[in-house]
């Protein structure tokens, strides 16, 4: 078993502690938004194996999901593959990953299990998180990814320390791999953290929260973490495909990105967005069924550069 974990949210607390820091200076402000921005991120193909073609994405709903909460998540997923006018739109977002080696990539949503008992408890370390998307079984393909999905009541080894969600991977029969993924409702944990845009921030500047787009913080939250890991699976599952930095502490597609929203964002400030003049919600992406999400940045192999929707 391997797992990635992604969401460090490090370099950008570093970001943001060194951006307060700094921004005493009120003159020298403007310079220090140059420095952040010339940071160029590279991220490195390894030549490894990707998920490419179909994606098949299989989903345990551990503990208590509202019907609403989660057709929340099932829309976004939907959205990964279904054109909506005007852009930009959730499938517009996703088309980056075509320009990753491996071509264009259709995920489609498979199988769901919802586990509202806690079968494994409330507390969980990544053992658990494994064995509980081991449930989803294998296949039928090698391009699936088992994704864990912890309610606000489940506390997950690290969880609110350095992560949001993680990815990994375990071998399976004749050395295939196969791909799992986790990511938690921080709503009553560390929105701060992990929900950000739609709370406080635990550290540095503090920005007035934005409108969550479908009124739940924590899964709006789920959403822009579940957008990390899934890049973040599918350009690098097994350790080989494209990143930054140490294996075990990549900078992946997404992550690279960490605390981009739309274009002109700084430590602290998400970037422009969309706002909807009714619900004051922030959004820069469109889905089916009227949807509205707040994506974080991908890395553009393409530009080499972190490309906003806005
Ligand atoms: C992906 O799925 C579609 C529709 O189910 C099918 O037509 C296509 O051949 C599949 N592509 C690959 C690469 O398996
Ligand atoms: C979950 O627990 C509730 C209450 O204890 C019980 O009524 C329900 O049957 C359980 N569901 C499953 C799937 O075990
Ligand atoms: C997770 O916890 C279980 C006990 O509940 C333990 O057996 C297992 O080794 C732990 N796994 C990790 C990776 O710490």
């Amino acid at each position: 078993m391997s797992s990635n974990v992604v969401l460090k949210m490090n370099s950008f607390l570093l970001l943001l502690i060194t951006f307060s820091a700094l921004a005493k200076f009120s003159s020298a402000s403007p310079r220090i938004l140059a420095l952040v921005k010339t940071n160029p991120t590279i991220l490195k193909y390894h030549k490894g194996a990707l998920l490419n073609g179909n994606i098949t994405i299989n989903l345990i709903w551990y503990g208590k999901f509202t019907p609403s909460q989660r057709s929340i998540i099932i829309d976004f997923i939907q959205s990964l593959n279904h054109h909506v006018a005007p852009p930009p739109s959730v499938s517009s977002w996703w088309r980056t990953t075509a320009n990753y080696v491996g071509g264009p990539r259709t995920p489609t949503l498979g199988k769901q299990i919802l586990d509202q008992n806690y079968s494994l408890g409330k507390s969980l370390n990544e053992t658990h998180i494994a064995a509980l998307a081991s449930k989803l079984g294998v296949g039928p393909r090698v391009n699936f990814i088992n994704f864990v999905l912890t309610d606000a009541n489940v506390a997950v080894e690290d969880f609110c320390m350095n992560r949001c969600g993680t990815h990994g991977y375990t071998r399976g029969k004749k050395g295939k791999y196969s791909a799992y993924a986790w990511v938690g409702n921080s709503g009553r944990q560390c929105p701060g953290l992990c929900a950000w845009p739609f709370a406080k921030p635990i550290v540095g500047p503090q920005t007035k929260p934005l409108v969550a787009p479908n009124g739940d913080v924590g899964v709006d939250g789920m959403v822009i973490n579940l957008a990390t890991v899934l890049a973040g699976t599918v350009t690098n599952p097994f350790d080989g495909g494209y990143f930054q930095g140490p294996a075990t502490a990549p900078l992946e597609a997404v992550s690279a990105c960490t605390g981009i929203f739309g274009s002109g964002a700084f430590p602290g400030y998400p970037g422009k967005v969309l706002v909807d003049k009714v619900s004051g919600a922030s959004y820069n992406a469109q889905g089916v069924n009227r949807r509205k999400y707040l994506l974080p940045t991908m890395w553009d192999p393409k530009t080499t550069t972190c490309k906003p929707l806005l």
